[in-house]
């Protein structure tokens, strides 16, 4: 196949299926060399549409068709045509081989194919021996002939025939309803799973696995038996993602009033797959990552990506399984609301605050430059050519914020009801995102929240200025909300936007208490369109959310009898880019940092300080076409004499001392003194030589660590007493903070070169470190320590020695010898070596793929931006042998080129050179989609 056969889906073009499927059952005959899938579907015309073809789904390059049949009758070659559609050819069956009445028939399907050697961990394959499927987008139509589309729903029974040794597991959705052995070794285990869904939903899972057994008893007293299935190695590490199961069943019944609805809830953990995890109904699939956890081999933010993903995966049972999406184009309505889900439920378990200041951090990092690259699209896209390419931080991430601002924009009463409607009037449907919206807005009808709909059909970061202007005579202060929105791809660049409904959460902060002024129900508002509101926030008279529903719009707070510190955008009330005029001073951010009664905006306080110092600094070491790099002391004296650094450090001291001495959430503190990377100072410079900002942060750290080292080694010293006293290790907001914080210490430590040549402290903790978190921690100082080579190099080969048997946590390691800028002749030798030993790597595993070459795409700025450009030349070999087995794995791993406008010419210019070299090695259609959109 060319590629130039790509087509482009549109969304305008949908049309329903002419044909419903009543029920359909599949046999699975699964042997060694083959396996053969016998599906039978009872179907019928609808009415408007007797006499339509019957086109049906499937992989013709990858099964052999045996048999097709009509109501037994085999249908006769001229009635029944493959019409090649891109790589996934179509079977269209004629209407003369179909009852010309309408009336239902059964159509039978026999397909033959060889799991063993699908190496696209799409449809059915093997994982470590075992059977295990993955059907979702369009992997249904690697297994059989079959409408694979989501608005196809149907009842499904399975019957799987296997070898009884090799695979005592025979698993597939709903209940087991019979089992039995049969002649030659061989038994069979029958599925009906009782509720309708599409084919993405189904899965299989043949294989000889153990299980951890548990119960949840729901609200209504049912009991729900949960299993767990992990290779026999790893069955003790499955306790925590069980009770995380068991937490997030009950939090779905008690927050969105939403019970488990089947008598077994069933996971499997297998190595090889593309994403994280896959909500089969009552079968979920989990990538062993995302379930395998212990203190000695999971880090504790393992931990805490184990429970968001159990949940998330869980919560789909209802938002995306018993209410599906009509099509793919719909992706955003399972996915934004559920990501919003787990985010919630992450929260309720834990710090809220801090758990959406990682969100927000990950959002403007990763989101935020999708949706300002070539391929930017919106939350609902209106085409693809692969839909697997628009599994993205568009749709997930910036979809659960959209939810999000229903969220606000309702209130949790208000959104609760929006959600109740939307399952009472959607159970058992395939709907919209305009479904979604409707039931959202009829379920409050005083709320007029139509212009929220336009985030889903327009893409790009919206940006809002906030001119603020105080009335001393008038005692009043007014805000000015005005929205821009850029130009992206998928408006063709030029035609005007619409302007979108932004809930902007403010507060006015007392400049001489540091308290919330009381601004409930004293806001007026003028704005050209005269929709925007301003609407109290319950239970925080010291918060609105001015509702700008126009372009602009002015919000003035009458009675003001000083000139208040704004805080805008609390909690980061819309995903957007906030510019206030005049921008807050430097002392107006310290101001900020100490007093704003939001911990979003305080932390965001301590970002902009350290944000803004470091732009200057690179703005003042480097400009447009200067090939030479500063020196590092050039460097670090921009820096250092910036007129902001001295206070700025001084606050951050404060910091310290009240984090060692436990007065504020340590795990706020870590947040709050992460300051940017490079990726999120690139966006803002764009376009820049990448080394210039990579030679800034690390300046930056290594001066901050430097000038806080009393305080920084006064707080390590602190968490380690404390963490030596305290018993058995627990994943508590306790601990967990203290480990962050004694973490990020160690980093910093690193980072200022703490013990000279022999790191001897940072040595030391990698020694005698009691768990994973500790160790990583210790792992990751070393790496960023300027002169302790020797002392690095031991303790990674020990943790290697250690761990070399088990894939996952290898995969921690593969990610830190990714990120390693600073040791060995260039950080690609390295990179290299790991990956040309086979006990170590294997592109077979898109895991280690993830680790290795992801993380130096992703973590490496020197290793991948090597002037030379020898890092984009070492990527787009890995990109093209990974596509040529693994199209989605090596697809998602691309995205590093397509953000190629942010970087300096000679650099542009280098990677697109790499993306065309990769176009003309015609490859999948996945990245050809990729490739062409980011060089148009
Ligand atoms: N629906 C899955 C989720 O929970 C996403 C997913 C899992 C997926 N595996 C996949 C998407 C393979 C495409 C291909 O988010
Ligand atoms: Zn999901």
């Amino acid at each position: 196949m060319a590629s130039s056969e790509v087509t482009e889906i549109h969304l305008k073009d949908y049309a329903a299926y002419p044909y419903d499927v009543e029920n359909v059952t599949l046999e699975f005959d699964l042997e060694e060399e083959f396996t053969v899938v016998t599906a039978t579907s009872v179907m019928r015309a609808k009415p408007s549409s007797i006499g339509a073809p019957l086109v049906l789904d499937g992989r013709q390059s990858f099964m052999e068709l045996l048999a097709i049949y009509i109501d037994d009758k085999p249908v006769p070659s001229r009635l029944c045509a493959f019409n090649p559609n891109a790589e996934d050819t179509r079977l269209v069956v004629d209407s003369a081989a179909l009852p010309a009445d309408g009336a239902k028939f059964t159509l039978g399907v026999v397909t033959k194919f060889k799991p063993q050697d699908n190496l696209e961990l799409s449809g059915l394959y093997k994982s470590s021996g075992n059977f295990c499927t993955q059907c979702e987008a369009e992997g249904f139509r690697l297994i059989t002939y079959y409408p694979d589309r989501p608005d196809v729903m149907s009842v499904f029974t399975t019957k799987i025939r296997a070898d009884k040794t090799k695979y005592p597991v025979l698993l597939s959705n709903g209940n087991l309803v019979g089992s039995c052995d049969l002649a030659g070794g061989r038994h069979m285990a029958v599925w009906v799973d009782p509720w309708r869904k599409p084919c993405y939903l189904f899965a299989l899972v043949a294989g000889d696995l153990a299980v951890v057994e548990s119960a949840f008893t729901t609200c209504t007293g049912k009991t729900v038996d949960l299993r767990i299935y992990a290779e026999q190695k790893n069955i003790s590490r499955c306790d925590f993602a069980m009770e995380s199961l068991k937490r997030a069943m009950k939090w779905d019944e008690e927050r969105f009033g939403l019970e488990y609805d089947l008598d077994l809830f069933n996971i499997v953990a297998v190595d090889d797959f593309n994403m994280g995890a896959m909500e089969n109904k009552s079968l979920n699939l989990f990538n062993s990552r995302l379930v395998l956890a212990t203190a000695d081999s999971a880090t504790d933010a393992a931990f805490a990506r184990i429970e968001g993903v159990i949940g998330h995966e869980y919560f789909h049972n209802w938002t995306g399984n018993r209410v599906t999406c009509r099509d793919w184009f719909q992706l955003s309505l399972k996915e934004g609301l559920t990501v919003f889900r787990d985010q919630e439920f992450s929260s309720d378990m834990g710090s809220r605050s801090v758990k959406r200041i990682g969100d927000v951090r990950y959002l403007r990092d990763a989101q935020f430059a999708e949706d300002a690259s070539p391929m930017a699209h919106p939350v609902r896209p209106a085409s693809y050519m692969k839909i697997d390419n628009f599994y993205t931080l568009t749709v997930y991430e910036k979809g659960a914020e959209v939810i999000r601002m229903y969220h606000t924009l309702l209130g949790e009463e208000g959104f609760r009801k929006g959600t109740d409607l939307y399952f009472e009037r959607h159970d058992g449907q395939a709907v919209t995102t305009d479904d979604f919206f409707q039931a959202m807005s009829d379920a409050n009808p005083g709320c007029d929240i139509g212009k929220l709909k336009n985030w889903y059909s327009q893409a790009g970061t919206p940006t809002v200025t906030c001119e603020r202007v105080y009335d001393a005579g008038a005692k009043t202060y007014s805000l000015t909300l005005t929205q821009v929105l850029p130009k992206t791809p998928d408006t063709g660049g030029d035609q005007p936007k619409v302007a979108q409904l932004i809930p902007v959460k403010v507060g006015l902060v007392d400049a001489k208490t540091g308290k919330d002024m009381d601004v409930s129900g004293n806001v007026s508002v003028t704005s050209a369109g005269s929709t925007s509101t301003c609407v109290p926030v319950p239970g925080d008279a010291g918060s609105v959310v001015l509702r700008l529903n126009d372009m602009s719009a002015t919000f003035t707070f009458a009675g003001v009898e000083s000139e208040p510190v704004p805080s805008v955008l609390r909690g980061f009330s819309a995903p957007v880019k906030l510019a206030v005029t005049p921008a807050l001073t430097a002392d107006e951010l310290l101001f900020q940092l100490a007093h704003d009664s939001d911990p979003f905006n305080r932390w965001e306080a301590a970002q902009k300080m350290a944000r803004e110092i470091m732009c200057r600094a690179i703005r003042s070491t480097w400009h447009e076409g200067k090939t030479e790099l500063a020196s590092d002391d050039d460097a670090a004296e921009a820096i250092v004499a910036d007129t902001a650094w001295g206070k700025f450090v001084d606050a951050c001291k404060g910091i310290f001392r009240d984090a060692a001495s436990d007065v504020v959430d340590r795990a706020w503190v870590e947040e709050a003194l992460s300051f940017p990377g490079v990726g999120s100072l690139v966006q803002e410079l764009k376009p820049v030589d990448p080394l210039a900002v990579h030679k800034v942060v690390k300046q930056f750290s290594k001066r901050f660590a430097l000038a806080c080292s009393d305080e920084i080694e006064a707080c390590y010293a602190t968490c380690k007493a404390e963490a030596a006293a305290s018993g058995e290790y627990l994943v508590d907001e306790t601990q967990t903070a203290r480990r962050s914080l004694m973490g990020y210490c160690m980093a910093l430590m690193g980072a200022a070169g703490h013990g000279g040549e022999d790191a001897s402290e940072l040595a030391a903790a990698a020694k005698t470190a009691r768990n994973m978190t500790e160790t990583v921690a210790a792992l990751g100082a070393l790496n960023r320590h300027p002169t302790a080579k020797s002392a690095r190099d031991a303790a990674f080969d020990a943790f290697k020695q250690k761990w070399r048997d088990d894939n996952n946590v290898i995969c921690t390691y593969l990610s830190l010898v990714a990120g390693n800028s600073g040791y060995g002749a260039s950080p690609l030798t390295e990179v290299k070596a790991t990956m040309a030993d086979e006990s170590m790597y294997s592109h077979k595993i898109p895991n280690k793929f993830y680790s290795l070459i992801g993380g130096f795409a992703r973590g490496n700025t020197p290793g991948f931006h090597a002037a030379d450009g020898s890092g984009y030349v070492f990527l787009a070999d890995c990109l093209l042998a990974m596509d040529k087995t693994n199209a989605i794995a090596a697809s998602r791993l691309a995205k590093p080129f397509t953000e190629w406008r942010l970087y300096d010419a000679p650099r542009q210019a280098l990677m697109k050179g790499e993306m065309h070299r990769i176009l003309k090695a015609e490859p999948s259609p996945n990245m050809f989609e990729i490739m062409t959109k980011s060089l148009a």
